[in-house]
């Protein structure tokens, strides 16, 4: 198959859809790889790093989309490059089409077969190739909080993990899922205290048994959020209901009963927040602060680390490109349930009911 990898142009998107080494695995099954020039550049891979790995580089974008048969990306294609995706060409990316309308016209005008990487489903439910993303944003959410922890930046001025003689900083994680679970992690090795919340009974054993003592599990609810909030500098928002806007366990009253220059990292931010007072926030301006609380929501928090991003990406969607390459997209999808999942248009037809649903087009 002849695969493309155009450079991102998505705002601020410096991560790209295969790195070298993926190229490599391709070109060794006799596919055929054409790479955007500089199109990893933001992630720390040169043209040359292609070429070695058996790429060839095209100038332009335009001719990217116009030789490939599969286009293999990070980011949901934007306006300039609807009219560049040709019938029956095979994208496989992130598309998240229920947010978006006109995305979603605009493949069904495009006959294009859209495999959306957000809805890949192992047969136990869970999403592999979002999992990678939820990872780096869980750990990233501890070394964002702990910089506006400090006091230049309006932070409580605490040191997560404290001084001999001084105790550490408080952590609170509501949600034990990967961003929880990832979170807590990165913060028990800082040395901070941390709790972590959940209403799922399962996940919190799961961290009771491997998190170190300073790492204690509660069940979520009003009271003890209510009762964390007060004595922890740093709270970390990792909630998800499938499918659904993330519930809002922190109020705007509770603000109030928080001490000045606590931080709040709402991960959730992309399913609306779990924090009645988040808004979505950019890496250029990622910080506003209500009531002496810092807020970070960063909606794309994984674009702040593209090179680490690239890899755990690529990474999980390499094996997936593989199989697509060799077998076709038909015959692929039939012999891999969870690649099947992934379909959400076919030459102009909806096969994901829940796109249907989301604009009423029942
Ligand atoms: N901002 C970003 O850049 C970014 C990046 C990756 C993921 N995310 C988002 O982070 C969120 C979490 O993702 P995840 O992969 O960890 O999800 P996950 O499904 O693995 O975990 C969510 C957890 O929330 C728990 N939960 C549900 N209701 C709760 C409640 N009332 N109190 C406490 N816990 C509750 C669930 O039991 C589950 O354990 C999602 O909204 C995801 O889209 C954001």
């Amino acid at each position: 198959m002849i695969v493309g990898i155009p450079k991102e142009i998505k705002n601020n998107e410096s991560r790209v859809g295969m790195t070298p080494g993926g190229v490599y695995e391709l070109v060794k099954k006799k596919h055929t790889v054409y790479v955007q020039s500089n199109a990893g550049e933001g992630s720390g891979f040169l043209n040359s790093d292609y070429l070695k790995a058996g790429a060839v580089i095209l100038d332009s974008i335009g001719e990217v989309y116009a030789i490939s048969e599969m286009i293999v990306k990070v980011k949901e294609p934007i306006a300039e490059e609807y009219d560049l995706i040709q019938e029956g060409q095979i994208l496989f990316t992130y598309f998240h089409f229920a947010s978006s309308e006109p995305l979603t016209k605009a493949m069904i005008k495009a006959k294009a077969i859209c495999i959306a990487y957000e809805t890949v489903e192992d047969s136990d439910g869970t999403l592999p190739l979002l999992t990678p993303m939820s990872e780096v944003a869980g750990r990233l959410a501890i070394q964002q909080g702990a910089k506006y922890l400090e006091k230049p930046v309006k932070g409580r001025g605490v040191l997560l993990g404290g001084v001999p003689g001084v105790a550490p900083g408080k952590v609170l994680v509501l949600g034990a899922g990967i961003v929880g679970i990832q979170s807590a992690k990165m913060a028990a090795g800082l040395g901070a205290h941390v709790t972590i919340l959940d209403i799922n009974m399962k996940r919190l054993r799961y961290v009771n048994d491997v998190m170190p003592p300073h790492v204690v599990t509660e069940f979520s609810n009003e009271f003890n959020i209510r009762k964390h909030i007060k004595t922890h500098d740093l709270i970390i928002g990792g909630v998800l209901l499938k499918g659904a806007k993330a519930p809002n366990l922190i109020t705007r009253d509770m603000l109030k009963e928080m001490r000045p220059g606590t931080v709040i990292v709402d991960v959730a931010v992309d399913q609306g927040g779990c924090v009645e007072t988040t808004r979505p926030t950019t890496h250029e301006d990622p910080v506003y602060i209500i009531d002496d609380v810092v807020h970070y929501s960063v909606a794309n928090m994984p674009g702040a680390v593209p090179f680490t991003s690239t890899m755990a990406l690529t990474n999980v969607t390499l094996p997936y490109v593989l199989k697509i390459a060799s077998l076709g997209w038909e015959t692929a999808c039939d012999a891999n349930p969870s690649l099947k999942k992934g379909l959400n248009i076919i030459s102009g037809t909806i096969v994901y009911q829940e796109i249907k649903e989301a604009f009423n087009w029942n």
